[in-house]
């Protein structure tokens, strides 16, 4: 994969000017049409290992509308790499949004109930997998595992090139962005900055002791982290019709596309903590845009948004 260096922009809004807070966002959905956002930078080093060791192919984990998923079938077809989902849910899901593309691209899914799903991280589901698709390379759910870490770390060796900022703001679902953006920020001669993560699930508290686990040694000295566990809406991949419609509103103004799983809880996260004064006057903060524009197929699919709010989605999902 090419080396990126995505654009930071600068944005506007009535609340920034009121308290006096510069707000600029790291582009990292411009990276690719559909390997976007924080799959580019966790999937570059997967890619690399996968490719160096000769497996015969790649098998990952993800839910039906999976963000990861979408990007790791478009991923490993550019490779010439096979390529097998184990997906959470019935069969019946075959033809969604998601995995209607990633079968396209040439993902063979493999289904699987919520109840052997949650096997995902034993030992003896991976060998009974490994059984079924021999020498293939297994990469967990979210992208999230050690050769991610690297690849989301240069998101600050980039930053640092490009700005000075005090603090940097990233979704957080499984930990692997959270986790590479406190090592990338931990290396030596960098100043420390303070890394936020917005905890788009409820009940996410256990993600701090996750996001420990795939710390480099010295992202472990990083002390000026934190995960905000109360912005998550109600749930994974819950939203009430306020929470969207400030969204739109917040697109609408700063010609940004955020979607409300992930960069779209980030999004209310920091409207609401500048409104609680949260911040000092004049800090420079950095939103980290992780992608998954393609989530927004599955929740128009389903009624739950108005295509006419989300003009972006045909650039994001095509051939
Ligand atoms: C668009 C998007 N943003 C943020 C995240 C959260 O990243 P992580 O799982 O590394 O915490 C995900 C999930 O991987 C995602 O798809």
């Amino acid at each position: 994969m090419r080396k990126p260096l995505s654009l930071l922009e600068k944005i506007q809004h009535p609340l920034f000017d009121k308290h006096n807070i510069d707000v600029r966002v790291k582009r990292d959905d411009l990276l690719h049409d559909i390997i976007s956002g924080n799959k580019w930078r966790k999937l570059k080093y997967n890619l690399e290992q996968l490719k160096k060791n000769n497996y015969q192919g790649a098998l990952t984990f993800g839910g039906s509308y999976s963000n990861h998923i979408h990007a790791f079938a478009y991923a490993c077809k550019q490779e010439n790499i096979p390529c097998v989902g184990v997906i959470r849910g019935e069969s019946h899901y075959v033809n969604n949004f998601t995995l209607r593309w990633a079968r396209h691209w040439g993902m063979h899914c493999y289904f699987v109930d919520r109840k052997t799903y949650r096997r995902r991280f034993e030992t003896g589901f991976i060998d009974e997998l490994s059984k079924i698709y021999p020498h293939h390379f297994i990469i967990p759910e979210g992208g999230s595992n050690t050769f991610a870490i690297p690849g989301v770390a240069e998101v600050l060796t980039e930053l640092n090139s490009q700005t000075d900022f005090d603090t940097l703001i990233t979704p957080v679902g499984s930990g692997g962005t959270l986790a590479g953006l406190i090592s990338g920020d931990s290396v030596a001669n960098s100043k420390q900055h303070k890394i936020l993560g917005v905890a788009v699930l409820k009940q996410a508290e256990y993600l701090v002791d996750e996001v420990k686990c795939l710390l480099t040694p010295e992202g472990l000295t990083h002390k000026n982290w934190e995960l905000l566990t109360t912005f998550h809406r109600g749930g994974y991949g819950k939203f009430s019709s306020v929470d969207v419609e400030r969204i739109i509103a917040f697109n609408q103004h700063t010609g940004i596309t955020f979607e409300p799983v992930y960069s779209g809880k980030m999004i209310l996260a920091l409207l609401d903590l500048i409104s609680q004064d949260y911040f000092k006057a004049h800090e420079r903060i950095v939103l980290l845009h992780t992608g998954g524009l393609q989530g927004l197929g599955g929740m128009i699919e389903q009624g739950r948004l108005n295509a006419k709010d989300w003009p972006i989605l045909p650039k994001v999902a095509h051939e």
